[in-house]
Parts: structure tokens; sequence; C-alpha cells
């Protein structure tokens, strides 16, 4: 008998995260998975609940002051429990076959760079790790013989399509985009817009973080650059199109002419299930699409100047070196500071303008891979350069 699958989710009490527990407990749980780790950081309780479900051996919050709020909720099971960022590390250090990569922003790149060194597969949801150390993150699995697959599922979409062709044989890469809360929005409208509206997503239902990068489409932006590194693609090569039925989950331009598209419904277990399954496909539990029922599937072209997002990510991926880095972290100190109602809808665009324009220069002379302090230090004194231009507005 051949031993179980040792598997660990990084962000499980998350929408990725909540979606990769619920596909394991389909495929038989606890009987056929030895879970490794489970992490979280403030829902104590659904993180002992699903450890207790999957009989994890160790369950991590990031948050240290709820270390023993998690030893209560984990009372009289086996599943250990830690907290904290070194914590968090020593999990991922534990050796694995398959490792959810799924804690939002830039807080899941130092877990999943140690995840990367165990070999195996690391599922990437988290996209911002690629953005802001994306060559660091590559050169690692390369050379700990780790197979990194795409969770988003435009990316997944795209991986997917690219099965047998020659990477030569890619054209161009078409990103597709719900165009999200706002898509017929004035720009004039969008200078008054809530988080709330901001985080009312027409088709999919995610995180909070990622529901307001899809409305000022820098969930996008952060894409075009994850396509760009994961893919191997120049920017040019990297289209975004329009999609509000979000059907076409992305498709490629192949040198024949050709184009290859790849449809679901918009359920994240789609893609989290074919990393999971990879390189064999099993039933998923997803709606089945019946094309009569399709009325229309439409598409437009990309609107950058009612969101700048898209054009600041062309920016991003023609400098190179860390600018996605600084790039990440603006938009992350913009949209904490959205989020606290300091600074309006449209500022979150000017603000990683601003930070770019700063920071970009250093930021893009970095060559070759980076260590992580590296990209920590950057990050930091880009979130330092965020809060003073919130500050002095
Ligand atoms: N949601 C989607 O459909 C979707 C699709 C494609 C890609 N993604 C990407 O997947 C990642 C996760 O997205 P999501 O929507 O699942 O996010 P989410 O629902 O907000 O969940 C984030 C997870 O990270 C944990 N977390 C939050 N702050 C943390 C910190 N400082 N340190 C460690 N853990 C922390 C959360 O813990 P608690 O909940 O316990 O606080 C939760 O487990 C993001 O990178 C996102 O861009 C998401």
């Amino acid at each position: 008998m051949s031993a179980a699958r040792r598997v660990s989710i990084f962000g499980a009490t998350g929408s990725v995260g909540a979606n990769t527990v619920d596909l394991l407990q389909r495929q038989g749980g606890a009987e056929v998975y030895d879970v490794v780790a489970l992490t979280g950081a403030g829902n104590i309780a659904l993180l002992a609940e699903q450890s207790r479900a999957l009989d994890a051996d160790i369950a991590v919050t990031s948050d240290p002051t709820l270390l023993t709020a998690l030893r209560e909720a984990l009372a009289g099971c086996r599943t250990q429990a830690a907290a904290g960022p070194d914590a968090l590390l020593e999990a991922a250090s534990r050796p694995t076959d398959w490792v959810m990569s799924a804690i939002v922003g830039a807080a899941g790149l130092a877990p999943g760079l140690k995840a990367a060194e165990q070999g195996g597969v690391l599922a990437l949801a988290n996209k911002e790790s690629l953005v802001c150390a994306g060559t660091l993150l590559q050169t690692i699995c390369t050379s700990h013989g780790t197979r990194l697959l795409p969770v988003d599922s435009e990316h997944s979409a795209i991986f997917q399509c690219l099965a047998g062709a020659d990477r030569a044989e890619l054209e161009t890469i078409v990103l597709t985009a719900s165009g999200g809360p706002f898509r017929t929005t004035s720009r004039d409208e969008m200078a008054t817009v809530t988080p709330a509206q901001a985080k009312a997503h027409p088709n999919w239902t995610m995180g909070e973080r990622i529901s307001i990068d899809s409305a000022t489409m820098f969930n996008k932006a952060l894409e075009m650059i994850e396509a760009h590194l994961l893919f191997d693609a120049e920017p040019d090569q990297v289209e975004v199109l329009i999609h509000p039925q979000s059907i076409i989950h992305s498709m490629v331009r192949l040198t024949d002419g050709a184009i290859i598209a790849q449809l679901g419904p918009a359920d994240m277990r789609g893609p989290i299930g074919y990393a999971l399954n990879y390189p064999r496909r099993s039933p998923l539990p997803v709606e089945r699409l019946n094309f009569a029922d399709l009325t229309k599937l439409t598409f437009e072209a990309e609107d950058p100047v009612r969101f700048p997002a898209l054009r600041l990510a062309r920016e991003v991926m023609a400098a190179g070196g860390l600018s996605g880095a600084v790039f990440n972290a603006a938009k992350e100190t913009a949209l904490d500071a959205f989020l606290a109602e300091q600074i309006g809808f449209l500022d979150m665009a000017d603000l990683v303008s601003a930070a770019l324009d700063a920071l970009g220069p250093e930021a893009s002379s970095v060559a070759d891979p980076p260590d992580l302090p590296w990209v920590l230090d950057l990050d930091a004194r880009t979130r330092a350069f965020g809060s003073t231009w919130v500050n002095t507005r």
C-alpha cells in the first residue's frame, strides 16, 4: 500500500483555503491524506474545526496573541497548536508532497518560499509571492525540484491551454477579467465609492481584499505580472480582455492563429482541484456548463484610463527587478487606507504610482534573484512611503 499523500494548507481558513479543505474532505479526508499543517490568522474556531476534521499534525495561527485560544479550541484532539511567524515557517519546513499557498498578501511570501524548499507540488494561490519575488521563488522551486502549479483561475486556465504546446508556439496570453462591480461606472462616480460597494464582486465569492482588488483591477494587474513570470511571456504578450460573464477563464493565441480557451463555472474548486489532482483529473463537485443556457458571452477592451492599475502593471513588467515588490506593498498599503476610509477609491492607484516613481528606479536595478531580506526591506520601505503619503494628504 502506498503512503498517504502529505498535504499542508497555508491560509486554510480563507476562501481558497476552505475550498481546498472541502475538496480534501470530499476526496476521503484523513483516511486518504496525511494532513501535516493547517494555518490561519484570526479565525480560530474554523482553524480548530478544520484541524479536527482532517486530523492535522499542527495548526498554526499567525497571531501570537491567539495561541491560548487555539490551544483551548483544540483541547482533546491530537493536533498541536502553535502561533506566530516562526511557527508558520516551522510548519512550512515540515516535509510534504503537496502544499496550498493561500495566505492573502505579502504575508504569504516567507512561508511560501520555505514550503517551496520541500519538493513536491506548491499550489500557488498567493500571487503576491510571485509578484514580489518571482525569480527568487522560481529559483528555489527549480533547485529543490518543486512543481509550481497556478491556482488563480486565469493562470490555471492558461496552464491547461498550454498543455502540449511548445513555449515558442505561444503568441499571446489573453487574460480575461470580469471588469468587477465598476465595469460601467464613470471615473467621476468611482471617486466616491465606499469599501462596502467595492467588496461586492458580481461573479466570484472571494476574500475581502481580493474582492476590492478586483474592483480597482489591481487584482488583474497582479495577474498580468503573474502571467508574465509564470509563462515567461514578454509584457506585450499579455493581453487583458473584459468578459463580464467569467465563463472563459483565459485563452492563449498560438503562432498558427489558433486560440485555445478554458471554460467553466465561476467556482474556485475547479482550479484548486486541478492542482490537487494534477497530472490526472478527478471528478469535482462543480456545476456543469450547459451551453444552451448561456444566452451570450460578451467581450470588451480594457480601459486603462478608468483602471490605471493595468497601465501600472505594464510599467512594472517592463521595469523588472523588484518593481513588483514595490507595486504590491504600495497596493496593500493603499488598500488598508481605503478600508480605513483614509483615502478614496481612486487615490489607491495614485499612491501606487507615486511609490513606483519614488522607489521603482532602485527596485528595477536588481538583476539577480534577490534574497528574502532584500525583498522584505523594500516592502517595508514602500509601506513607510505609503503611510507618509496617506498622512500628508
Ligand atoms: N478567493 C479567491 O477566489 C481567489 C482566487 C484566486 C487567487 N486568490 C488568491 O489567494 C490568496 C488568498 O485569497 P482568499 O480570497 O482566500 O483570502 P482570504 O479569504 O482573505 O483568506 C486569507 C487567509 O490568510 C490568512 N491570513 C490573513 N492575514 C494573515 C497574516 N498576516 N499571516 C498569515 N495568515 C494570514 C487568513 O486567516 P483568517 O481568515 O483566519 O484571519 C486566511 O486563512 C490571495 O493571494 C488571493 O489573491 C484568491
